[in-house]
């Protein structure tokens, strides 16, 4: 499976092997002093309990029986919420048939960029998650709006602008389950430079999960294109994000975001990211624009 992953993408095959098998290895090397551990307790003479060395085992894996049921419940609910953030995804696609490519990719990336950062794996798992739906506020903006072939107006840019207050407010029952990730659905428009919406929040300011995902957001945009605007090669969206460094983009993670790109991950080319998840990705038919942010036709004049 691995070798034909590496034939249709190019990855180093042992990156493959290790993304889709290395939990089992983990797993193997996790469990083995314990199966040791039951083994030793059977064959204990004289037995650690009665008459018979099984007696020890069986009063040892009731409370891992236990510890592997709730555990269970666990992994149920996670996947359970899982399950809710995707629903949220398909709501977006239901607006914007391109939009789950989208979010899939900035997810992909910000996930990467998140890593290389050093945060551990609860935040990168609440980065993807904000991910995904950081953009889920477009569900208020009219379709007229969304949708407009060309550049927008002020007051259409204005309306566009409104969409992560809309998100956190479409989110706001669900605000103790998703609480982090408010902070991506809310500021990842927001700039270093001070000059983004909603709040012109500057620097430091802006949560660091939203910085992340501002880079991501706007990678994936620049490489995607517009029915106006031909896409960016991966070169040259590399060379757009530096150029806005410390004007759009955190400094830092704009040189991190180099590191990760050079070691070619899959998101790096679209080609490629959208051969991967081709089993996922909606027809490319429609006439619908893709759903990077549009520009505002005052700026341009
Ligand atoms: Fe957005």
């Amino acid at each position: 499976m691995s070798i034909v992953v590496y034939l249709s993408t190019g990855l180093p095959i042992k990156d493959i092997w290790f993304h889709n098998f290395g939990w089992v290895l983990a797993s193997y090397l996790i469990m083995s002093p314990v199966v040791l551990l039951l083994a030793r307790m059977y064959t204990a003479s004289p037995p650690l309990l009665g008459s018979w060395g099984g007696w020890s085992v069986i009063l040892f894996l009731i409370p891992l029986y236990y510890a592997r049921f709730h555990w269970d419940e666990v992994v149920k609910l996670r996947e359970a919420f899982n399950k809710t953030v995707d629903l949220l995804s398909n709501t977006i696609d239901a607006k914007d048939p391109h939009t789950y490519l989208h979010s899939s990719r900035v997810e992909a990336i910000a996930s990467s960029l998140a890593r290389a950062y050093g945060l551990d794996a609860a935040q990168v798992d609440t980065i993807e998650k904000g991910s995904r739906i950081h953009d889920i506020g477009k569900i208020g903006i009219p379709d007229a709006v969304l949708f407009k072939p060309g550049l927008l107006t002020e007051d259409e840019y204005a309306t566009i602008k409104k969409h992560p207050e809309y998100g956190v407010r479409l989110l706001a029952p669900a605000q103790d389950y998703l609480s982090e990730t408010f902070d991506i659905i809310k500021y990842h428009h927001e700039r270093w430079d001070g000059r983004g919406y909603p709040e012109g929040l500057a620097g430091q300011e802006i949560p660091l999960w939203a910085r992340i995902v501002s880079i991501a957001d706007a990678y994936e945009a620049m490489t995607a294109g517009r029915p106006y605007q031909k896409a960016k090669t991966p070169e040259e969206a590399l060379l757009e994000i530096e150029d806005l460094s410390g004007i759009q983009f955190d400094p830092k993670l704009v040189r991190l975001f180099r590191g990760v790109w050079e070691t070619n991950p899959t998101w790096r080319d679209r080609e490629v990211f959208l051969r991967l998840y081709s089993s996922k990705v909606p027809s490319l038919e429609s006439s619908s624009p893709p759903s990077s942010e549009p520009e505002v036709e005052t700026s341009q004049k």
